[in-house]
């Protein structure tokens, strides 16, 4: 319990101090798209999921479904699934059953969000073959959990779905994948889901829905700041943005503020004025190209066993395994 408790208000400290960082700097103010996925965001992303004009949950759990035998063929026996970000589950139920074969499968889904563990282990308890045993933490230190408790001869499959990867900066992509590599033995393999480039007509819907899900879901950073930072910003003078960078063919979502106005943020002991037109950046979606997708496999330690391309959604599976 103590040591739960000094979790806790450490992780409150470093949401203060983020903010505090973000918002503060010259030139484009930032706010880490983690933070994003509080049970009000998770809550969100959910319903953006089934929203018609994204794509990309659907398609990620269409080439896993038709895919799963397929995907199982080419991965040991012997074997332990590890998941960044497991989300509901819902997708990763396909692969799971495909790989359930004589003994026990364990299922280890990492997750920053309590709320999304709590539902993925709900959603695949009807799986008798697997045993989940969720870890709420970052993804590199949950993934240092699971290797520590692995047994020699068996190899371990980290399943990286929904095309997170796509939120890293710029090279910090092929940086991420560089650390999950080195908690990995050769053989090891990565399952990486990732959207990749298509028409701005469908690109731009899909972050900018007619309902305004997604716009909901970029808020709610700002009350999150509210709510647990004790802040004033008033949502109302605030406004969603997504837009296209061609530069890094990727999808950036934005606040956008619609008055010059100052916001007080007592919880990180700072007040933030903003320009009208000024935005705070959240979110990058990077859209990748097939090639792209070898190369990076290529640049962090693992080769490119083979691909899996949902073609009503352009999107990705990759499976990469470790050298
Ligand atoms: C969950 C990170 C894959 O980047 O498309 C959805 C998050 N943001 N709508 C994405 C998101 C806005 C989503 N990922």
């Amino acid at each position: 319990m103590l040591v739960e408790n000094s979790q806790l208000t450490e992780s409150a400290a470093q949401f203060a101090a983020d903010v505090r960082a973000g918002l503060n700097r010259t030139g484009q103010k930032e706010l880490p798209s983690k933070y994003l996925y509080d049970p009000v965001g998770s809550a969100l992303f959910e319903a953006i999921s089934v929203l018609p004009e994204y794509g990309l949950t659907r398609a990620d759990e269409r080439v896993l479904r038709q895919n799963a035998q397929d995907i199982a063929r080419l991965l040991p026996t012997s074997i332990l699934v590890s998941e960044l970000g497991s989300g509901s589950g819902k997708k990763t139920r396909y692969i799971l059953k495909a790989l359930c074969r004589r003994e026990t499968l364990f299922y280890y889904p990492i997750e920053i969000s309590a709320t999304a563990l709590a539902l993925c282990e709900r959603e695949l308890s009807d799986i008798t073959c697997v045993s989940v045993v969720g870890i709420e933490s970052e993804y590199l230190n949950g993934l240092c959990k699971v290797t520590s408790q692995r047994t020699q001869g068996t190899h371990l499959l980290v399943l990286f779905l929904g095309s997170t990867i796509g939120n890293f900066d710029s090279g910090a992509d092929r940086r991420f994948l560089k650390r999950v590599r080195e908690t990995l033995t050769p053989g090891d393999s990565l399952l990486l889901g990732a959207d990749l480039v298509k028409p701005l007509s469908k690109l731009i819907p899909a972050y900018d829905d007619p309902t305004g899900v997604t716009a909901a879901f970029n808020m709610n950073l700002l009350a999150r700041i509210n709510r647990e930072l004790d802040a004033d910003f008033d949502l109302r003078e605030f406004q969603h943005l997504a837009r296209f960078n061609q530069q890094t063919s990727s999808v950036e979502m934005h606040l956008r503020s619609k008055k010059p106005q100052t916001v007080t943020i007592p919880g990180a002991k700072f007040t933030v004025r903003f320009a009208a037109g000024e935005t705070i950046w959240t979110e990058t979606c990077h859209k990748y190209t097939v090639k792209e997708l070898v190369q990076l496999a290529q640049a962090s330690g693992f080769r490119c066993e083979a691909q899996w391309i949902d073609d009503e959604w352009q999107f990705a599976e990759n499976l990469f395994i470790a050298i």
